[in-house]
């Protein structure tokens, strides 16, 4: 066992962020967090999981929508399965380096759920009662279950289980922080010991990418560009962007389109400069502009593409990622649930 305290530890900061495996990854997912995580992995120790056992609050909700359009509605264990291996194989083709960081399924650190029901202990009621994202999931019909009510003392479990310094987080999730450094103070107040260094959220820069229809671009909207469409269904989901009814030949105004402000987070500042010319003195129509986003988007994600065609080819090789990677993270959760048991009063571990 380490006897390092957390404001000892030296060197650079440890890096965590995970993500929920609810559905196919879409641009705003990519410029508001995974191409951030993936730029970290060379800047200190990772950290990056994906959270299955987040995901299961709502995936039942998800399986009966996927259900809809569809003549036989996938099971909701086949779809968490498909889901979390969707998300490992985009995040390796974009980039990730299993080798740098450990990359990792939550479940397979069971550690979280014992230090989630620990956190749970010196949670206030009042505090996850005042959680936004519980109301706004409620609102959209999901069934309130105990889980989800309990969700961001999970995710503080997450964070403080690999006592994690900096959390790279999108605006929605700054609540879920600033929640994780209550607790975690609470903890170390209840039992006198400095056992959890409090976490710090790092916010990403492209804090709302716009979906095809202008709003935030949600899985939940139905607005979603995905990371790896390609072909007809890239081509007809770019084509539907919507956008005013402007005739061809008038100027547009780049500041109020969502094809300029996609077409943006691909280009070089000249490119933007000339697009918005082009905009400004109606030499460009919007189906032009649109045709110029769809080339960026291949253009920017064909290696990406054929490295995940290469990934998916291999049956094993995820699997195995994940594993390595959660021997990783679980070395690292065995030592805090020694010294938290120790600090709490409970026993020791009992190993098999
Ligand atoms: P969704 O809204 O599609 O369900 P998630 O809530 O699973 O997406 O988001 C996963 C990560 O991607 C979060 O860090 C979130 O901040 C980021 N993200 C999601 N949508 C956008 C967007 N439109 N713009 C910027 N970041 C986004
Ligand atoms: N709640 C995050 C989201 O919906 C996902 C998540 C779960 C997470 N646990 C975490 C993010 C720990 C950062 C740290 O996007």
């Amino acid at each position: 066992m380490t006897t390092e305290t957390p404001s000892e530890r030296k060197g650079p900061p440890r890096i965590l962020s995970g993500v929920q495996p609810s559905g196919k990854l879409h641009l705003g997912n990519y410029f508001g967090a995974v191409r951030q995580h993936i730029a970290l992995q060379d800047e200190g120790p990772c950290f990056f999981f994906i959270a299955n056992y987040h995901a299961l609050t709502t995936i039942r909700e998800t399986a009966r929508k996927a259900g809809e359009d569809v003549k036989k509605p996938a099971k909701p264990a086949d779809l968490l399965r498909e889901y979390t291996r969707d998300v490992a194989l985009d995040y390796l083709a974009l980039g990730l380096d299993p080798n740098k960081v450990a990359f990792f399924r939550q479940s397979d650190v069971p550690e979280v759920a014992e230090l989630a029901w620990i956190l749970g202990t010196v949670t206030n009621m009042g505090l996850l009662e005042r959680a936004v994202s519980y109301k706004d999931k409620i609102d959209k019909g999901i069934e309130p279950s105990v889980g989800l009510f309990t969700y961001p003392v999970l995710m503080a479990a997450d964070i403080l289980i690999v006592r994690a310094n900096v959390v790279p987080v999108g605006h929605d999730q700054i609540q879920h922080l600033e929640m994780t450094q209550d607790i975690a103070g609470k903890f170390n107040r209840a039992f006198g010991e400095e056992v959890f260094p409090i976490p710090n959220y790092r916010l990403t820069r492209e804090s709302k990418v716009p979906g095809t229809d202008g709003q935030k671009m949600s899985k939940s909207y139905g607005n979603t560009i995905e990371i790896f469409a390609e072909g007809k269904p890239l081509e007809k989901t770019v084509m539907g962007i919507k956008t005013d009814s402007t005739p061809l030949g008038q100027p547009l105004d780049p500041t109020q389109c969502n094809v300029f402000t996609l077409y943006s987070l691909f280009a070089t500042p000249t490119e933007q400069e000339a697009l918005a010319a082009d905009y400004r003195g109606g030499k460009i129509g919007y189906g032009q502009a649109k045709k110029l986003l769809k080339a960026k988007i291949d253009e920017a994600f064909s290696p990406a593409r054929e490295r995940r065609r290469q990934l998916a080819a291999d049956p094993g090789y995820v699997e195995d990622v994940l594993r390595e990677g959660a021997k990783k993270a679980r070395a690292e959760a065995e030592k805090t649930m020694d010294r938290v048991r120790a600090a709490a009063g409970l026993s020791t571990r009992v190993r098999a």
